[in-house]
């Protein structure tokens, strides 16, 4: 499939199911949606307090306004219209100040401003070049701002990859067919959303622990933290992998 017509059908998958689309209701669960990020790098609450923050694929935004609720001003964008409109009405309910939502594409995105903290969550590996992502988000970091990036890892998905070939090979490209066909496989109870994520998806791609410390050299960002921790790469996403553990991982790095 061509790489424009790749990116349209993912597009199309989160205009038709916006995620993560948690609903939350409670003010006080969305401001501690967050909190897991914090304890990665062991930093307090406190920490997001005017800092500028530039969300890349921000899907229905419960990151963004939860950040926005711990005082952080906040910039999110995601090339599905949907889900900017779910994550401004979750914006308006919960009257955030300081976040504002765009839709635009991550890699064409552009600014002159520079940005205390990047985080792209899930969807970098949804782009169709996911170290152009990358390098797009470190352009926009300031010196010594962070960069956090949570992205599926080639080993320890593996198992979800098999699940993805024989859902390509019977359903092909129609995200409609894999997330019923999917949903009946492989017995799964989840949200529409969930599903058409895990199963409807057309792109996804995969990546290692080095390839993103590779990743972070190139871009002269120092490496802080991840989660889950490792000590020998490759070695501990295979251990991933047999325990059916961290398909998807985070890095967090520095700006040099
Ligand atoms: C799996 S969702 C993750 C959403 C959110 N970050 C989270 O962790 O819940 C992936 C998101 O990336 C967005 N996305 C994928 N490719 C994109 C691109 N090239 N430009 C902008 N957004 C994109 C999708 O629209 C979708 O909302």
């Amino acid at each position: 499939m061509k790489q424009h017509k790749k990116e349209e059908l993912v597009k199309e998958l989160y205009e038709k199911y916006p995620y993560p689309s948690r609903n939350i209701q409670d003010k006080e669960k969305l401001i501690n949606y967050s909190h897991w990020i914090l304890q990665i790098f062991k930093e307090k609450e406190t920490f997001w307090k005017n800092k500028e923050i530039l969300e890349l694929g921000c899907g229905t935004g419960e990151l963004a306004n939860s950040l926005a609720l711990n005082g952080g001003k906040i910039l999110a964008i995601d090339f599905s219209k949907n889900s900017i409109k779910k994550a401004k009405i979750l914006s308006k309910k919960m009257k955030t100040k300081n976040s504002t939502f765009l839709q635009k594409n991550i890699l064409e995105f552009n600014s002159k401003k520079r940005f205390d903290v990047i985080i792209a969550l899930g969807s970098l590996h949804h782009t169709i070049n996911a170290k152009k992502g990358f390098e797009i988000a470190s352009k926009h970091c300031k010196k010594n701002g962070l960069i956090i990036i949570g992205l599926y890892n080639k080993y320890s998905r593996f198992r979800h990859r098999i699940k993805r070939l024989i859902l390509l090979l019977t359903c092909r490209n129609d995200f409609e067919k894999r997330i019923k066909v999917g949903k009946k496989l492989f017995k799964s109870n989840e949200s529409p959303f969930w599903c058409a994520d895990k199963y409807g998806q057309v792109h996804e791609s995969y990546h290692s622990i080095n390839e993103v410390l590779q990743w972070f050299k190139e871009n002269e960002i120092e490496f802080i933290s991840s989660k889950p921790k490792f000590k020998h790469p490759i070695f501990d996403e295979l251990k991933w992998l047999i325990k059916k553990e961290n398909a998807f991982f985070v890095m967090i790095g520095r700006k040099k």
